[in-house]
């Protein structure tokens, strides 16, 4: 949506992956709390989401959602009030369709006006809107509803719809919403991400400011997964320019994940203002190439291993598409090294790993040689 919100994916958090329903309002809190102490907030970690099975089974007798009495006991707007004076933005969820997918809470199907001003009124920034118990009718229609809902309360508030990627929502979303799920639900294996990873990538060319495309949550440390493969894991997903929802119970986090999570310059990239999704430069054998611009003039390049064998993947600065100069500057953003190239790009990768490259087009500025004379100042 051209609205302003979400000029650079959301960044945040949201329990689902790490404990389906089986949430509280302590854990909302805590992880507020963690945004804050580990530095995740000043890294960029911004909106705290609640997914699925937060309401009571029944709207209340004015038709209203209302939270569950044993989940969320002091209620939505309380919590939403502690998330926000932790200086962070609050999340929420629902479904279009009778019920959720839980089927523990009702869905907003046909009373997107009385929910919308609901969630504004408790101080809620984000809304994700699932696709369960649609009754069939048209994703557009049940999707553009709640945008409008959500607009006429007059509060900013992110809309993430989650559609599953089942109605092509990249070819009508960016009227709609402010991201759209392409896929169906990652799960934390290998497997799952790759594939999600695939079905993200072609679709390079719907996403920008304010209309991402949204390959689903990070698993990153939730255990089924290797720290290298968690680093493939955040490093495609920042190529990408997803979405970058934590996914993981950070109360259980080890200094491995939060090392990833946090990581500064892979961020960067994901958060780049530009907000250019990137491209498959090449694919061949399980051995990818991907190249992100960025607003400097940088490239941000992903070499990924997709196979069981280590491999050595190659690239050039002309094969990227970068500006003709006589030499490159090379930063390793997991490394934290930087080199120089004259013109070739590569790494030797273990199975499953992805090296992660800033390039940045220079002169022969780090060849010259020094300064040809330097003044000293000596007291007299
Ligand atoms: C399906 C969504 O795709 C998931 O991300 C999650 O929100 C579940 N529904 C909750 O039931």
């Amino acid at each position: 949506l051209p609205d302003g919100l979400a000029r650079t994916p959301p960044m945040g958090f949201n329990n689902w992956n790490s404990t389906g329903c089986a949430i509280d309002e302590k854990m909302i809190r805590d992880t507020a709390d963690l945004f804050v102490s580990t530095g995740l907030k000043a890294a960029g970690y911004e909106y705290v989401n609640v997914d699925d099975c937060w309401a009571a089974e029944r709207r209340d007798a004015g038709g209203r959602l209302t939270h569950h009495p044993v989940r969320f006991p002091s209620g939505i707007k309380a919590l939403a009030d502690y998330v926000h004076s932790k200086g962070l933005k609050f999340g929420i969820y629902t479904s279009a369709g009778t019920q959720t997918c839980a089927k523990t809470m009702p869905g907003s199907l046909d009373h997107e006006e009385t929910d919308a001003r609901t969630f504004a009124e408790w101080g809620v920034d984000y809304l994700k809107y699932d696709n369960c118990n649609n009754q069939n009718r048209p994703a557009l229609e049940r999707y553009t509803k709640m945008r409008d809902a959500l607009r006429a309360t007059g509060r900013p508030i992110l809309y993430s719809i989650c559609e599953w990627g089942q109605n092509k929502p990249w070819e009508w979303g960016r009227d709609v919403g402010h991201l759209w799920r392409t896929t169906g639900d990652i799960n934390d294996s290998w497997q799952s991400m790759l594939g999600l990873f695939k079905a993200n990538a072609p679709l390079a060319r719907y996403a920008g400011p304010g209309h991402w495309n949204d390959p689903d949550m990070l698993e990153v440390g939730n255990g089924g997964m290797t720290d290298t493969e968690y680093r493939s894991h955040f490093s495609l997903w920042s190529v990408m320019a997803a979405p970058l929802l934590i996914g993981t119970d950070l109360r259980k986090a080890t200094p491995g994940t939060l090392d990833i999570l946090a990581d500064r310059e892979v961020i960067a990239v994901d958060q780049d203002p530009l907000g250019v999704q990137a491209t498959v430069v090449r694919s061949a054998n399980g051995h990818w190439v991907l190249a992100k611009p960025l607003a400097n003039g940088d490239l941000a390049v992903a070499l990924f291993n997709e196979t069981e064998q280590s491999a050595a993947i190659a690239t050039t600065a002309a094969e990227l598409g970068l500006p003709k100069r006589s030499g490159y500057a090379i930063r390793d953003l997991w490394q934290k090294n930087t080199s120089h190239t004259a013109g070739a790009i590569g790494a030797t990768l273990p199975a499953h790993a992805t090296a992660l490259f800033r390039i940045t087009p220079g002169g022969d500025w780090w060849q010259a040689p020094p300064a040809a004379s330097l003044t000293l100042d000596l007291p007299a």
